[in-house]
């Protein structure tokens, strides 16, 4: 498949630099672009416009150009917290987003996400002031002094032992007890 490109801008001496919408080739000539979604087969000549084709699967080309390859799509990795949001096309790359427990230490361009991180938990003599969302980590905070927490979920208020008489009949069997 060849899809030229307007007419061929081509100049007999090499040029310092070409109009936005043309590339330099490898000898100095100013070819037309290719599109998004392609890039080029053959560069322009005297006689015809720049050959374009169109990127493989699983790769994009997301702005007019002057490459010959395409670029690879990016993959999500689930084993680092990632998942497909969107699938690459053929002028766009994949855009990831974060998994459930985890948040995004580097977003893209597009929205995405490239790298992530496991939410924190919080230590024994903490609670989750703010939990983790897909952008920002778990919050802890520190329990007030008269509170505790195992779990690193919740402070709970120390009880305070009440002192008190247990009465018991002479088989030792506990009747009832009174506060002091
Ligand atoms: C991406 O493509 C795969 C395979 O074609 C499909 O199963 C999946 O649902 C697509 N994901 C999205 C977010 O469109
Ligand atoms: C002690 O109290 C228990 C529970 O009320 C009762 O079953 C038991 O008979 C009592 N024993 C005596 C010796 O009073």
């Amino acid at each position: 498949m060849c899809f030229p490109v307007g007419y061929a801008a081509v100049f007999i001496v090499p040029v310092l630099s070409c109009r936005p919408n043309e590339y330099k080739t490898n000898d100095g000539q100013c070819c037309p672009m290719c599109n998004k979604g392609r890039v080029v087969r053959k560069d322009c000549t005297v006689y015809a416009g720049t050959q374009c084709r169109f990127c493989d699967l699983g790769t994009f080309m997301n702005q007019p150009n002057g490459l010959y390859n395409c670029f690879p799509c990016t993959s999500c990795d689930t084993g680092h917290g990632l998942f497909v949001k969107q699938n690459c096309t053929a002028t766009t790359d994949t855009v990831c987003d974060v998994l459930n427990g985890y948040y995004c230490k580097d977003l893209t361009d597009s929205n995405g996400c490239s790298l992530t991180e496991k939410h924190s938990q919080c230590a024994a003599g903490q609670r989750i002031k703010e939990p983790g969302t897909s952008r920002s980590d778990t919050v802890c905070e520190d329990c007030q002094p008269g509170f505790f927490s195992k779990d690193g979920v919740s402070c709970t208020a120390w009880k305070v032992a009440v002192p008190h008489h247990i009465i018991c009949n002479n088989t030792g069997i506990i009747l009832y007890t009174v506060l002091l």
